[in-house]
């Protein structure tokens, strides 16, 4: 099986997404033909042998019977990766275009998780600093609309922090999310759909950090902890796996998705969805299914697998 594997990504995520593709590389390498794509920070394609136009990158992409885009964010992870697999007719890894559209974008994510009884933190768009800060509601966390890797994201007390969170977010995306602050165990769980057509949802991970919110400092400094299993109360852990198929569900997700909850006294609060989460043998979803005996390898495999199948 010969694999058009594709990373980096004009986006925040750059750096993270070859991290990922480097990974998913020495996975397949193995057991599969790879042929490895980078996608730039100003969008321009490279092979192997060095820089190529987009129309032959799609000519490389349409000789492989599938499509891997490790590509976290906006313009990899957003669909329109898979929106040039289904183009040129080449299955691809993980969700289509819809869920990663839908996934992508954190605002519509709330309400269709709203919508199917899962719940979600308060928040509003906006799309400046005057309209962020003429009904200000404090504290709040401020992130850009679609972003990863928690780009943009702050946690704001003050009008003044307001102002410049709103406006930082704004420098990521047309479009920022004011939330109300959410206390509570930050928790990840993933729903794997395999290629037999079953779904398995991963044991629940819980990430121990000391900051204020899991910032993208926090996220890749090395200091940031998982435990997996998470030590949860049993009814507890079956409400979050139930929210993230139910989550899961109403996208469309395919291939793995990581569903991000915190854990409040009053149940899981919905914080986001990734349809092509950190997949480098120490990011969260690897962790969550080498606790139930997937090797990274094997889910690698099975990713592949259920994208062909
Ligand atoms: N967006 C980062 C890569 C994650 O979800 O793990
Ligand atoms: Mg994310």
């Amino acid at each position: 099986c010969r694999v058009a594997l594709v990373g980096g990504g004009a986006n925040a995520e750059h750096d993270v997404s070859l991290a990922s593709a480097a990974a998913v590389r020495d996975a397949l390498a193995p057991t599969h033909e790879v042929v490895a794509l980078t996608i730039g920070r100003d969008g321009t394609w490279s092979g192997e042998h060095g820089t190529l136009s987009f129309a032959a990158a799609v000519a490389v992409v349409a000789t492989c019977d599938v499509l891997l885009p490790a590509v976290h964010g906006p313009r990899g992870e957003d669909g329109t990766l898979a929106a040039l697999a289904d183009l040129a007719g080449v299955a691809c890894v993980g969700s289509g275009v819809r869920a990663g559209a839908l996934g992508m974008d954190k605002w519509v994510t709330k309400l269709v998780a709203a919508a199917v009884g899962v719940a979600v933190a308060d928040g509003r768009v906006v799309r400046d600093v005057a309209e962020a800060c003429a009904d200000p509601r404090l504290p709040a966390v401020v992130k850009p609309v679609a972003c990863g890797s928690s780009h943009g994201v702050r946690r704001v007390d003050t009008l003044t922090e307001l102002r410049e969170a709103v406006a930082a977010a704004l420098e990521l995306d047309d479009r920022a999310l004011v939330e109300e602050v959410v206390v509570g165990r930050e928790i990840d769980v993933a729903v794997l759909r395999r290629a037999d057509g079953t779904t398995v949802v991963s044991p629940p991970l819980e990430i121990g950090h000391a900051g204020a919110v899991f910032d993208t400092a926090t996220k890749y400094d090395g200091t940031a902890r998982f435990v997996v299993p998470a030590a949860l109360d049993p009814a507890d852990a079956e409400r979050l796996a139930a929210d993230a198929r139910t989550v899961v569900d109403a996208l469309g997700c395919e291939g793995v998705a990581r569903v991000d909850f915190f854990l409040t006294a009053d149940g899981p609060v919905l914080n986001e969805v990734n349809t092509m989460p950190g997949l480098t043998a120490h990011s969260q979803v690897p962790q969550m299914f080498a606790a139930v005996g997937m090797t990274y390898p094997e889910l690698v495999a099975e990713l592949v697998a259920q994208a062909r199948a």
